[in-house]
């Protein structure tokens, strides 16, 4: 083994001196790079001391040695310097949702959001007007309860034992309301939503609520409709656009809503 290991070794050496040449060179590459502090000032609160007033914290952090998104700056910080940052993520592409919060006073995605490297200083706070469970963490449990008080899924009293069909047509209505993570920073950056947060459902739930009136396989439109008849649920809507404006993946709840008020008023 030993020798078959040597041999092959020896059989090809500038393939070694290559690889050796390329590492010191990339090794000198990272020597190098001049050190470009950033400062993170980042939102604190921890639940464990409640008499203590939330604050800014400010951590500075290499940008050459770290990766190009703000996600990576917070996940940087907490390992090299406080394991006690608290915040959620888990796909790190912009699928799961968890890690929107507001940066630079724009609710967005952590993991989808460049690191202004012209910038002095980055600002990172929870999504607003949200109770806050610690740090970068806000409490979701009102945004899923509206979620699911919609009902959103597909509902009919006889649904085929195989595929349910829909033409292409019938399907491309849905185009730009499946997609929603449901990451909540359209929502929390709805003023309508601010002030009236329980009992309006805000621009994720109420698109969410319209992707299933316009699925023609759902049999339930005049129900779902029915339920959002009412002063509050729906018609707190102003068509203001923050939602549109802030939404990390180019949906238009806005437009969806002021669909729906149209389908509704034309009945
Ligand atoms: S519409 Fe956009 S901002 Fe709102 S929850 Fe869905 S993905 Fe997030
Ligand atoms: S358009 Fe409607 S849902 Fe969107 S931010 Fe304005 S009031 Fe809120
Ligand atoms: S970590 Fe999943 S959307 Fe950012």
């Amino acid at each position: 083994m030993q020798s078959l290991a040597r041999n092959t070794l020896s059989a090809r050496p500038s393939a070694i001196r290559g690889f050796a040449t390329s590492a010191a060179r990339s090794q000198a590459a990272a020597v190098q790079k001049p050190i470009q502090t950033k400062e993170f000032k980042i939102y604190r609160w921890n639940p464990d001391e409640p008499e203590k007033k939330p604050t800014l914290q400010s951590y500075k952090i290499d940008l050459n040695q770290c990766g190009p998104m703000v996600l990576d700056a917070l996940i940087k910080i907490k390992t090299d310097l406080d394991p006690t940052l608290t915040f959620r993520r888990s796909c790190r592409e912009g699928i799961c949702g968890s890690c929107a919060m507001n940066i630079d006073g724009q609710n967005t995605l952590a993991c989808l959001c460049r690191i202004d490297r012209g910038a002095k200083d980055t600002k990172i706070y929870p999504l607003p007007h949200m109770y806050i469970v610690k740090d970068l963490v806000p409490d979701l449990t009102l945004f899923y309860k509206q979620y699911k008080s919609i009902e959103p899924y597909l509902k009919h009293p006889n649904p085929p034992e195989r595929e349910f069909y829909q033409s292409q047509e019938d399907r491309k209505k849905l185009d730009g309301l499946y997609e929603c993570i449901l990451c909540a920073c359209c929502t929390t950056s709805c003023p309508s939503y601010w002030w009236n947060q329980d009992e309006y459902l805000g621009p994720a739930t109420l698109m969410q609520a319209y992707r299933w009136i316009a699925d023609s396989r759902d049999a339930f439109g005049a129900e779902r409709k029915e339920k959002l008849q009412n002063e509050m649920s729906m018609y707190r809507c102003h068509t203001i656009f923050n939602c549109t404006r802030t939404c990390p993946k180019g949906l238009n709840p806005a437009a969806a809503i002021a669909k729906l008020k149209l389908e509704m008023a034309a009945e």
